[in-house]
């Protein structure tokens, strides 16, 4: 069970794309699991690079540049040629030629490939591949495959398989199929990175090392008991620690000895929401522990080859903050629904977070699919024109490379129907066309590459917080994080503001607005930060039931939001949430009226103006909406879910509080998404319609040559990256 929750703002749990949970023996988010996760090293600390969306001076490890010197744009997918008779290899190449095609990721799941039986080696194809691969100048990606283990491994060593909540072992015969923390996979694991890596170090094709796929497994097995008994023991020292910190007063939970201390397991009935909160901070750091042992691994060979692994966005079980100062190259997979009516926004919102993990460093497109997917119960193909207006808003939010997943469509096995760069009709198809004229394009933008998208805005997102307001037993569960993240992102999107995301321990002093969607959990670290921010001059806008509860998932006492009240300047004694079948009304200052939902609090000022307010039912007259002059700065609270107009109203005056414009001088036309990255401003038509964008200077579209004036009149989809 596993695999991608669904996407932000459709009010589930989860994740990005809308992935059916449990896809591939990953727990599925929002489906009760326990998650993953804190111990976190300190925001600032670990991240890569710098606030202002400009890579970090000091920052020397080995990154995209080294691909994209020479070359521009990366452009490009998964190669899997173990699926394919070799005669077939030749005539991949030639084709990725001709669509110009400079970077494959190649052996992702190859592990059965390369070591049919234990400890044996078969590189020689791998070899011939990469070899092909050199000699046509296609640089390689190559994948160390610890993803999905051999059946020899499971059969031999049944302890290397996960084992869910209820205790029930997950078979091999699919993928993803192992413990993170199993010493017999670790060991087998490693043994075989390092050949590979001894036998590659200095190919000339070898270009990146990806490390496994999209990480996300958890296991529940003994053995995974004693390496969480191991981990929290580091973060609450004894016993005694642990039992104040998981509340075990609480319900007769009290631990007397480690060895009764379990991962959360099928249980009658709620499971403790702290052992839930450490269980999810540990998967994730168990998985982490893995994929670094993997790297180091790499890194001893090769200390200049630049090593990633594939992200899937807002993916709950894995914190990103932790891991992407691990990487040199922070990569992501985007898998937007092509029913979905926001898919430009939620695409933006990722694109803009896999950017940020990186500390503003160009990162990587690593998968995308050509057309439709096979995961989804009924898969749209894309619109005509959508591979490459998809490509391209990456490339618009710092990606140096688009790939896809994958380059030629399988014949066999469970993704025998999902699209590909080279449809099983082959090369004289439509999708194949698109494909190519988009490799052609992507190489007319080489420039770009390396470019910052400078950012003034920062748009707090934190894991650990993620995890315990999702945790079950709360006021709501129609409250979720991605949804708020993507409802305060979205009037930022058309308005054309560049966004970064940030940990709330980031350091925020390059920002003049921070908004803050919802932060549940907060330590008091982080809360007097944020206090400091607006102090000192930046504008904070704070959506509701933020500020709730400390690090280990306890509810803070007094008026809340506590550790943010003062700076506030107001506070409130109940969360209320709304019948769903009206709407909640409120009103402006001035008496205009707007709509809200789902959720409301009994707030009262002690400072705050009430911009907004209740005009109905218990809470009629009470702060819907509160701004606080504090120090140098303002600050915002939100006590509701505002609908989208009130939402976008906010927005605006937020931004005129912080004095923040778009990439252009007023908000771009509906649907059209309008970007800076250095130079270049990139215009993106995602509606149906044309639209027009008057422009102040005459400039070239570096997609067509063409040179701009006045204005530009964009068809349906169209794009255009223009340069003064
Ligand atoms: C990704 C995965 C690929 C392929 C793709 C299909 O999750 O990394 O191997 O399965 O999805 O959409």
């Amino acid at each position: 069970m596993a695999g991608r929750p669904p996407a932000p703002g459709d009010g589930q749990p989860g994740l990005g794309d809308g992935r059916p949970a449990l896809r591939d023996g990953r727990p599925g988010l929002g489906d009760g699991r326990p998650g993953l996760r804190d111990g976190r090293p300190g925001l600032g600390d670990g991240r890569p690079g710098l606030r202002d969306g400009r890579p970090g001076l000091r920052d020397r490890r080995p990154g995209l540049h080294s691909l994209t010197a020479g070359r521009g744009l990366l452009f490009g997918g998964d190669y899997n040629p173990e699926q394919w008779p070799e005669h077939v290899w030749a005539e991949d190449v030639e084709l990725m030629r001709a669509a110009g095609v400079n970077l494959v990721t190649v052996g992702v799941f190859s592990w059965a490939r390369v070591e049919p039986e234990p400890g044996a080696r078969d590189f020689g194809w791998l070899d011939r591949v990469l070899d092909l691969l050199a000699g046509a100048g296609i640089a390689v990606d190559l994948a160390t495959p610890t993803a999905s283990p051999p059946p020899w491994l499971g059969h031999r060593h049944p302890g290397t398989l996960p084992v869910d909540e209820s205790g029930h072992r997950l078979w091999y015969g699919a993928r993803n199929q192992f413990c993170p923390s199993s010493p017999v996979y670790r060991e087998r694991a490693l043994a075989l990175v390092a050949d590979l890596a001894g036998r590659y170090a200095g190919h000339p094709a070898l270009a990146l090392w990806h490390v496994g796929n999209e990480y996300g497994q958890v296991c529940h097995c003994d053995v995974s008991a004693e390496a969480f008994r191991a981990w929290l023991r580091e973060r609450h020292g004894d016993l005694d620690g642990l039992n104040e910190a998981w509340g075990t007063t609480f319900w007769s939970q009290r631990y007397g000895d480690w060895a009764e201390v379990i991962p959360p397991r099928r249980a009658p009935y709620l499971v403790n929401p702290t052992q839930r909160l450490d269980w999810a901070r540990f998967c994730s750091d168990a998985l982490l522990e893995h994929y670094r042992a993997e790297r180091d691994v790499l890194r001893g060979h090769t200390p200049g080859v630049p090593i990633t692994t594939n992200f899937m966005g807002l993916f709950k079980p894995v914190d990103s903050w932790r891991w992407a100062p691990e990487e040199d190259v922070v990569s992501n997979d985007w898998y937007p629904d092509p029913a979905d009516p926001l898919f430009p926004v939620r695409a933006a919102l990722t694109h803009d977070l896999t950017r940020s993990l990186g500390g503003g460093r160009p990162w990587l497109l690593l998968e995308q699919a050509a057309s439709a997917v096979n995961w989804r119960p009924h898969n749209l193909p894309k619109p005509a024109g959508r591979l490459r207006l998809e490509s391209l808003q990456a490339v618009a939010r710092g990606a140096d490379g688009s790939c896809y997943f994958q380059w030629r469509a399988s014949r066999f096995g469970a993704e025998r129907f999902h699209s590909a760069m080279l449809p099983h009709a082959g090369p004289d198809t439509r999708l194949h066309a698109e494909v190519r004229a988009h490799g052609a394009e992507l190489r007319r933008l080489a420039e770009v590459a390396g470019q910052p998208v400078p950012t003034r805005v920062a748009l707090v997102h934190d894991w650990p917080s993620w995890w315990a307001m999702e945790e079950a037993g709360r006021p709501s569960d129609r409250l979720s994080v991605t949804g708020q993240l993507l409802a305060y992102y979205r009037p930022l999107w058309e308005r054309g503001v560049a966004v970064d995301l940030v940990p709330p321990s980031g350091d925020l002093s390059g920002y003049a607005l921070t908004v803050v969607p919802n932060l549940y959990l907060v330590s008091d670290a982080d809360a007097e930060a944020l206090t400091a921010y607006v102090r000192g001059g930046g504008v904070l806008v704070v959506g509701p039931f933020s500020g709730v509860a400390d690090p280990n998932g306890h509810i803070r006492t007094g008026r809340f939001p506590a550790p943010l009240r003062d700076v506030l300047g107001g506070s409130g004694e109940e969360w209320r949430p709304a019948p769903e079948d009206r709407p909640v009304r409120c009103a402006w200052a001035d008496g205009t009226p707007f709509e809200a939902r789902t959720w409301t609090e009994l707030m009262r000022t002690e400072g705050a103006e009430p911009v907004a307010v209740f005009t109905e039912g218990e809470l009629a007259g009470s702060p819907a909406m509160l701004r606080h002059r504090a120090g140098a700065g303002v600050a915002w609270y939100v006590a509701t879910l505002p609908d989208h107009d009130a939402l976008a109203e906010l927005t605006g005056r937020a931004l005129a509080d912080a004095g923040v414009s778009g990439a252009l001088p007023g908000p771009p036309p509906a649907g059209v998404e309008a970007v800076r990255r250095g130079p270049v401003l990139f215009l993106l038509n995602h509606g149906d319609r044309e639209a027009h964008v008057p422009l102040a200077e005459p400039a070239e579209d570096l997609l067509t040559g063409a040179r701009v004036e006045g204005g530009v009149t964009l068809a349906a989809r169209a794009v255009v990256a223009l340069r003064p």
